[in-house]
This record gives structure tokens, sequence and C-alpha cells, in this order.
């Protein structure tokens, strides 16, 4: 997937301003505050629907601004156009045109444009809640598992019902019970699926994730376990065992679930546990070792993409050479040299074989002309 260019109007600090990268690697480089993750994240607005740093429309409207729009071309690997316009206003909810169609439903378009981001807050993937390591799994799932997608939007639906019965049988003794009953066997449907495809996603990764650690010139060995609701569970296990496994433990938590008027087991409560040479990296890793694990993660997800979709995915990588060392900043050039379209951002002007380099002011101009 490679992005031709991207037009943006009153989009954050860019009141006018025409983007076209290469099709490799791209630099863009500027002082602080100059509009740089601005720029990726209307990329990323096309690509996902949504901006990866703020989740609320409205902070993109430029100061004083009562719209904002962003027009883009990208090109997939077969040489088809997908040409992606966001228009947002104040008064109605942002309004998404793919290839001249309204899109209805966002999740439609997600997986369209397959693209990966790296951005120094993501950081609490690897040190912060289990809901952030919760978001990174299911995000990187959803881009090549339209079903996966499905399963979550239906499970979260089903959640809130099955609380708010729960809730229901605990001050009201009325409610049938047997209601009950069906929105268990409706959850531990969709947990046991979503669980398993959790499992498989992992075992998958796990594979490339150590081949490119060992590319970044570190004597290190990472892993990642699957820590369930369910306790142990072996990586071979079938959805059929899985959900077996989901109707007992409601079942033996149900007056406990009651009283707290809570599903207390399933994917919403689960954590991927991250180990360097058998160590959780949360408890013992170094901040540079936290940074790194982190860009394996998002760069054995460019792999991941590519085997399963043919499709290298468009990469965003917001100022990712920042706390790193040169040897370490030269083994990922390395590496993204194969990866297809990147861009970059830096606040210094950083460059490295084909790289084509480009200054955020100067966009800036070319957009006032
Ligand atoms: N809604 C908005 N309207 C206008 N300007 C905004 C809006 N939201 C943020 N800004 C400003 O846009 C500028 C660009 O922010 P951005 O985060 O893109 O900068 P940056 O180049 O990535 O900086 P850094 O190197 O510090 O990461 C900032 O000065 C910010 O205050
Ligand atoms: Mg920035």
């Amino acid at each position: 997937m490679r992005l031709k260019c991207i037009h943006y109007e009153n989009f954050r600090n860019h009141r006018l301003l025409n983007f076209i990268p290469s099709d490799g690697i791209n630099v863009i480089y500027g002082l602080n505050g100059s509009g740089k993750t601005s720029l990726l994240d209307g990329i990323h607005y096309c690509a996902l629907t949504r901006g990866f740093v703020s989740a609320a429309d409205s902070e993109y409207l430029s100061f004083s601004s009562d719209f904002f729009l962003l027009e883009s071309n990208f090109f997939s690997e077969s040489e088809s156009l997908i040409s992606v316009k966001i228009a947002y206003t104040k008064e109605r909810e942002k309004q998404i045109i793919v290839n001249n169609c309204d899109v209805k439903s966002y999740s439609n378009h997600i997986g369209r444009i397959p693209c990966i981001t790296f951005s120094p807050p993501e950081i609490i993937i690897v040190n912060g809640a289990p809901s952030e390591r919760r978001r990174f799994i299911d995000s990187a799932i959803c881009q090549i598992n339209k079903r996966y997608l499905d399963d979550l939007i239906a499970y979260k639906r089903v959640l809130h019902q099955r609380n708010a019965l729960l809730l229901l049988l605990r001050d009201h003794h009325t409610t049938h019970p047997e209601m009950l009953s069906l929105w268990t066997e409706n959850i531990s449907r969709l947990a046991a699926s979503i669980v398993h495809t959790r499992v498989l996603f992992i075992l998958a990764f796990l594979v490339r994730f150590r081949e490119l650690y060992g590319q970044l010139s570190i004597n290190e060995y990472p892993s990642i376990n699957y820590r369930s609701s369910l306790g142990k569970i072996s990586a071979d296990i079938s959805p059929e065992a899985l959900y077996v496994l989901f109707r007992a433990k409601y079942e033996e938590t149900e007056k406990q679930e009651i009283f707290r008027a809570q599903t207390l087991s399933g994917p919403h409560r689960d954590d991927l546990v991250f180990l360097i040479n058998e160590k959780e990296i949360k408890k013992y890793a170094s901040q540079g070792q936290l940074r790194t694990f982190l860009i394996g993660l998002k760069l054995s997800q460019h792999r991941f993409y590519y085997d399963s979709l043919g499709e290298k995915p468009l990469c965003l990588l917001d100022d990712i050479f920042s706390e790193l060392d040169g040897s370490r900043i030269a083994d990922i050039f390395n590496i993204l040299e194969n990866c297809g379209q990147i861009i970059i951002t830096s606040a210094e002007q950083k460059g490295h074989g084909n790289v084509n380099i480009i200054s955020v002011e100067s966009l800036k101009k070319m957009g006032a002309i």
C-alpha cells in the first residue's frame, strides 16, 4: 500500500497543505510543534477513520475553523486506486467517502488500507495497564480479520447487556434467571472465538517477532504469553474446548457475578505478558529495552500483515529515533529498507542511503502558494 498524495485543510495547525511522499522511506523533519505528528495523523485518519493522537474529531479542527477536510489517494500493490475523502464540520458527524461512495459503517473501511504506526505515547502498550495490550492485539487482528472485528463489536454489546441483567438480578430478584443462561450462552460463544483467534495470532506473530529481534543486534530472547481469565490454556486449544471452559467458568462464578453485577471472566479481562529472557519486561526492563520491545512489536506487525495480506502496510513512525543510539538507528533503517513505503517524523534531519528527506516548513510554504 502506498500513499500517493494527501491534501489537508484546517487540520490541526495545517490550514492548507499538500504532501506527496516517495514510495520508499520518507523522513519529515522540523521543529517541535511544527506539525509533523499532525501530518501523520491525517494519513492515519484516511487509513483507519481516526487520528492516533486524540480520539475526538473536534480536536483536529484548526482553532476557529468550522470544518476540516482531508483528501488522499492510495495505491495498492495491484495498482488499484483508493481515494479517501474525510470531511468534518462541528454540526455533524464526519463524512468518509471512499472511491466516491459514502462509507456508512466505519468498520467497513478498516482493513482496506493496512497501516501500522509507532508513536512514543504507545509505550503504555509495554508498561501500562492490560487494557492497552488488549487494544494493541485487537487492533492488530482487526485490520486483517473482519470476522474478529465483528465478534469484538458483538462481544461488547453482549457484555453490556449481560452486566445490565446481572444488576437486575442482584437488585430486583424478580427477573427470570433463565435469561442469564441465554446471555451466558451468547457470551461464551463469542469469548471462545475471540480468545482462540488471539492465541493463534500470538503463535504466528511470535515467530516474526523473534526473527526481527535477532536483526536488532541484541542478545535478548523475547516472548509473549497470553494470560487468560480461564487460567492456563494450551496454544492448540480449539474454540469448542474454550467454549466448554467458559460455560463452566460462568457457572462456577455465577453467584459472585450477580453479587458484583459484573461479568468476571472473558477476553475483556485478559492480558498479554511480554518477556525478555523469561523476565516480565513491565517489571524489570530498562527504558531502552521497553522502547526496543515496542519497536519490535510494531515492525513484526508489519511483517505479519505482509505475510497475511500479500500487501506491505503503510508504515507511519512518529519520532521513532528519539532516545536511540546511532547503531540501533542504523539497524532500524536496514530493516525498514524492505518494508515498502515508510513515513518517519523526526525533530532532527536524519538520513540513511536512499531516504527522501523533507522539511515540514518547505511543505507549509508550498501549501501557502
Ligand atoms: N486544533 C488545533 N488547531 C490549531 N493548532 C493546533 C491544534 N491542535 C494542536 N495544534 C498545534 O499544532 C502544532 C503541531 O503539533 P504537532 O504535534 O503536529 O507538532 P510536532 O511537529 O509533531 O511536534 P513535536 O516535535 O514536539 O512532536 C502544535 O503547535 C499544536 O499546539
Ligand atoms: Mg510530534
